[in-house]
């Protein structure tokens, strides 16, 4: 049954008793948490700067709920939260400690017996706990701008404080699950049309919700208690099946991911069992989520991102520079990536080629790529337009005078980019930022043809740019403070996860990519397949091992540049040779077929290898999953002990940032070198003797940062805090 507002609650009050008095008999009940009497009375949050449920929020709600509820001279109650944002959720940083009580559920619980109605009023992101919250009011506002969500499951948990339940039970399986599985906000738009919430307001969403309480008061509207809604899971008591439907169509790829399956077995129990017990299972679910590995490796990533865009040795208020317009030099594939990042986050960019011909090429396949984009349904056909209205073709490196910021994106030759930069040098602005996008270049000589080195500095995207969230950002020894903070400013408006790093060849990813990729071909010859060692891989949680790699990016690249530095690579060599370029050719170290791009093995290329074995003198053996996953991971891990100790990164969260955002590295393992703190380094150190023993190869042998701490019994989480 639900509650009735009472005639009491509804009698007329002055004006002045309705506004929730600012700063007049408000009453601070802690730091965090304060309410504001009136007939309409306001709960206001206040815990910068996200409104984290950290304990002593949870403690201020569970009194100033209590309060409201005791208070004879409330009729309705509006939660609000002062700041940037309505509650972001639970305080992540809490999960690593003991609980301490009063837990959410009992703040939710305390909302639920109340026989005053709340509004939420939101604002911001109200995420995850912040939105559970939001579903124990009987109604919710929000401004135009609000983005909604559960994104729990993006840390390798689950909404574990009612979420599950109340969700689907308010707008519907169909549309819950999705949010609870994607873990991606909707906006406010969608919200309302989806019933999440009730109204939306203009203006200040606090008074957007007093008006909105006063209005259910006077209409005497009855208490909407999310958790006695049942219309909704009437359908799926019903046909139970339906349910596996919803599941097929939402879920995405879970894959050795434990967080997917117990939220969907969490929504099932929404309709299978009284809300009660589903709530009591979802609490152990969630709790056992939380204290796993793969939760751990998910926080840890979320704060290692937040961290790794934070230059180490910047002078307090850095500021960055002001950037309206942008120019990309090179048409090609990452140019004209680079290019759409600019327009997708409205900035104007100019894309500079030498040839006519060229330009045209470029500019066709971004316009391609925007309306395949399109046909997808990924955006709107205006929204395309806006975006190409922004981008602007030229043939004449002049243009590059009006931009706030050149990325530079030509082949990857020294001394045309150095030309390049020579020539920019004359032409840009004086305050520009001058980036270059090279893979292994040294950005310091880069930076030297110029007469202003403090300018220059790397900003590497990652192919294809217009997607990969990764940009490390390679300071130069010049680079000044305020433009590596402009760089690292314009990649997060951009949309990219920035990771500052020093300078080396190949820098902190490619560096790492390149140790794995010498154990990769090296167990080719000595008795593997393409097909497993890529399995070993995609087993752990790659999307891709380093060869069906290789065949997408084509394999001339890589051959190319080992001819010109009189490098060779057996197999790969061997390949490119007999006309196998990867998929551009329907053949590389696999088989396409279709225009398929699966890769299909290939006795022909098993041919190749064995040839090269027997070329080498090498009997070849068996190797099992284990050795081979071993072989791969850990020298690269070894090399991002070297990286760390060279001080190329700052941190060992930067590095697991950058394979995570980079090279697709499984998020749930945190990265390679949170992942090698769980191996234990003392094991990561014996085998890689083991495997330098048996290659000869002494740069295998482990790295001393990696010896040091295995010896003393330390981690690389903790070398970075004591550095
Ligand atoms: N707990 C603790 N700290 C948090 C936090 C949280 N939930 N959310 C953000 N922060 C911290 C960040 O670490 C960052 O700290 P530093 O400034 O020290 O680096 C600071 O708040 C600001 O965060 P951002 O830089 O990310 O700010 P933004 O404006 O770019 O984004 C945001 C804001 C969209 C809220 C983003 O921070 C975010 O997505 N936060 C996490 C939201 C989330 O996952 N909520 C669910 C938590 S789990 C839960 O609620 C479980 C449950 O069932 C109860
Ligand atoms: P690409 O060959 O696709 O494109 C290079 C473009 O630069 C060509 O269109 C060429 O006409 C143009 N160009 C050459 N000289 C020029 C000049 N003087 N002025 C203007 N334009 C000029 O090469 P790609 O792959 O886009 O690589 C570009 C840079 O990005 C290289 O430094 C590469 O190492 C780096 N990079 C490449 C990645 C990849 O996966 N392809 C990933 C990350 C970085």
């Amino acid at each position: 049954m639900q509650n009735r507002v009472s005639q009491r609650e509804t009698r007329p009050k002055t004006p002045q008793a309705h506004a929730a008095p600012r700063g007049g008999r408000k009453q601070a009940l802690s730091q965090v948490v304060e309410l504001r009497p009136g007939a309409v009375a306001v709960i206001v949050v206040d815990n910068p700067p996200v409104n984290a449920l950290k304990h002593a929020v949870r403690a201020g709600l569970l009194d100033a709920f209590t309060r409201a509820r005791d208070d004879k001279s409330i009729d309705a109650i509006v939660l609000a939260a002062a700041g940037r944002t309505f509650m972001a959720g639970a305080d992540i940083t809490e999960f690593d400690k003991p609980p301490q009580a009063p837990g959410l559920i009992e703040v939710l619980d305390l909302m639920d017996a109340s026989k005053k109605p709340i509004v939420a009023a939101l604002h911001g992101t109200p995420l995850g706990g912040g939105l559970e919250v939001a579903l124990a009011c009987h109604y919710r506002v929000a401004a135009p701008t609000t983005r909604l969500g559960l994104p729990e499951i993006k840390l390798g948990i689950l909404p574990g404080a009612g979420g599950t339940q109340r969700l689907p039970r308010l707008i519907g399986i169909d549309k819950a699950l999705p949010m609870i599985l994607s873990g991606d906000p909707i906006s406010a738009a969608q919200a309302l049309d989806n019933g999440l919430v009730d109204e939306i307001v203009e203006g200040d969403p606090t008074q957007g919700a007093i008006a909105f309480a006063r209005r259910i008061l006077a209409e005497k509207r009855p208490l909407r208690r999310v958790r006695d809604m049942e219309d909704k899971l009437e359908f799926y008591r019903a046909n139970p099946n339906a349910f596996d439907e919803v599941v097929a169509k939402s879920a995405k790829r879970t894959r050795g991911l434990a967080a997917p399956a117990a939220a969907i077995e969490s929504v099932r129990w929404s309709f299978e069992l009284p809300m009660e017990e589903a709530e009591r299972r979802v609490r152990a679910k969630f709790a056992e989520l939380r204290d796993g590995d793969q939760s751990k490796a998910q926080r840890h990533i979320f704060f290692a991102e937040r961290e790794a865009a934070k230059a180490p040795n910047m002078p307090a208020g850095t500021k960055p520079r002001e950037i309206n317009r942008a120019a990309v030099i090179g048409a090609g594939t990452m140019g004209g990536g680079i290019a759409m990042c600019f327009a997708n986050a409205g900035i104007p960019v100019t894309i500079i080629e030498t040839s006519r011909e060229a330009l045209d090429r470029g500019l066709a396949t971004i316009k391609k790529n925007y309306q395949n984009t399109v046909a997808r349904g990924g955006l709107k056909a205006d929204d395309m337009e806006r975006r190409l209205k922004l981008l602007t073709g030229v043939t004449d490196l002049e243009a590059a005078r009006d931009a706030d910021i050149v990325v530079e994106a030509v082949f990857e030759e020294m001394d045309l980019k150095k030309q390049v930069f020579g020539k920019l040098d004359k032409i840009a602005r004086p305050d520009a930022v001058l980036a270059t996008n090279t893979s292994y270049l040294n950005v310091n000589e880069i930076a030297k043809s110029t007469q202003r080195s403090p300018s220059v500095l790397g900003m590497h995207f990652f192919s294809p740019a217009n997607v990969m969230r990764l940009l490390e950002i390679v300071r130069g020894a010049d680079t000044a403070p305020d433009v590596l903070a402009t760089a690292i400013a314009v990649g997060r408006k951009i949309g990219k996860v920035p990771a500052v790093v020093g300078v080396c060849h190949g820098f902190v990813g490619n560096r790492m990519l390149h140790a794995r990729g010498i154990e990769a071909e090296r167990m080719l010859l000595e008795g593997a397949l393409p097909q497993d060692v890529d399995g070993a891989l995609t087993e752990f949680g790659f999307p891709m091992g380093p060869f069906a790699m290789s065949d997408l990016a084509g394999l001339d690249v890589g051959w190319r540049v080992r001819k010109a530095s009189g490098a060779k690579a057996e197999v790969a060599d061997a390949l490119v040779e007999a006309g196998r370029y990867g998929q551009k050719t329907g053949r590389g170290f696999y088989r396409y077929e279709g225009g398929s791009r699966s890769p299909i093995p290939d006795p022909d290329t098993e041919r190749v290898i064995v040839e090269a074995s027997v070329r080498h003198g090498i009997k070849r053996r068996n190797l099992d999953r284990k050795e081979i996953f071993e072989r791969l991971i850990f020298p690269l891990i070894n090399e991002g002990a070297r990286i760390l100790d060279e001080g190329v990164a700052a941190r060992p969260g930067d590095i697991d940032v950058i394979w995570v955002y980079g090279y697709g590295w499984p998020v749930w393992t945190g990265g390679p070198m949170h992942y090698a703190d769980r191996v234990g380094l003392p094991y990561i150190r014996d085998r890689l003797a083991e495997i330098a023993a048996r290659a000869g190869n002494a740069k295998l042998e482990p790295a001393p940062l990696l010896t040091k701490l295995a010896q003393s019994g330390g981690k690389f989480s903790t070398y970075a805090k004591a550095a």
